[in-house]
């Protein structure tokens, strides 16, 4: 599917693995998150634009480079929290927005019940983040709602994304690239992705 990379690397298979297994905790769950989110956040910046720059080493002058635009980073909630420890790793100058949104378990629609985005946030990269694409509900909002206000290049990182999530985002944000670790098999009867790794915010926060 155009405009969709999935990010080939045996760490990010490793971690991966690890965070799909039922038996991994919490604590191990959190960590891993972060770590993957760093891989996959560090493939999708790739393009980010620099300017040149000049730096004093302790010995003499070089050049050097800054990043030429503002990044911002607007996590879904929850699970979306779960990936912004690694994106201001990679990015400590970031800054962050947070939607709230999450899914009727019925009728499997996003509800959003929260939002803080950076103001002033044009020409800016704009970089969402949530492990899961599932129906594509909860991203197609948050994209709707984003450009609504914020000017700038816009992309979506994830960890696992499902056929019909990346279908939704292609018909509704064709304009979005998406990265993510693996386009998973499908989506069962409640919406969950199958084999996935059940439900992200849970296995985050231990609330199940
Ligand atoms: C999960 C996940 C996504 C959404 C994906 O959130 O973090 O935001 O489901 O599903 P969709 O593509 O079908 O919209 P959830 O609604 O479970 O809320 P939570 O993060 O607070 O647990
Ligand atoms: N949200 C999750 O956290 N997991 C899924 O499998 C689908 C939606």
């Amino acid at each position: 599917m155009s405009g969709v990379t999935v990010v080939d690397h045996p760490l990010v298979a490793r971690h991966l693995s690890v965070l799909r297994d039922r038996a991994t905790p919490s604590s191990d769950f959190r960590r891993r998150l972060s770590d993957i989110s760093m891989l996959l956040l560090f493939e999708a910046l790739r393009d980010l634009r620099v300017r040149e720059d000049r730096i004093d080493t302790p010995l003499e002058q070089t050049g050097g480079m800054r990043l030429a635009d503002e990044i911002v980073v607007i996590a879904i909630l929850r699970a979306g929290l779960g990936m912004t420890d690694g994106a201001l790793r990679l990015i400590p100058e970031a800054r962050v927005g947070h939607l709230g949104l999450y899914r009727d378990e019925e009728s499997l629609q996003p509800v959003g019940y929260y939002e803080s985005v950076p103001d002033h946030a044009t020409d800016a990269e704009v970089v969402v983040v949530d492990p899961m694409l599932a129906t594509g509900g909860s991203a197609v909002a948050a994209f709707d709602r984003l450009k609504r206000d914020v000017a700038g290049r816009m992309r979506f990182v994830c960890l696992v994304a499902a056929p019909e999530g990346l279908q939704a985002m292609q018909e509704a944000h064709p304009d979005v690239p998406i990265w993510c670790a693996t386009v998973d098999r499908q989506l069962d009867e409640r919406g969950y992705i199958r084999p996935g790794l059940g439900d992200a915010g849970d296995r985050i926060f231990g609330t199940e």
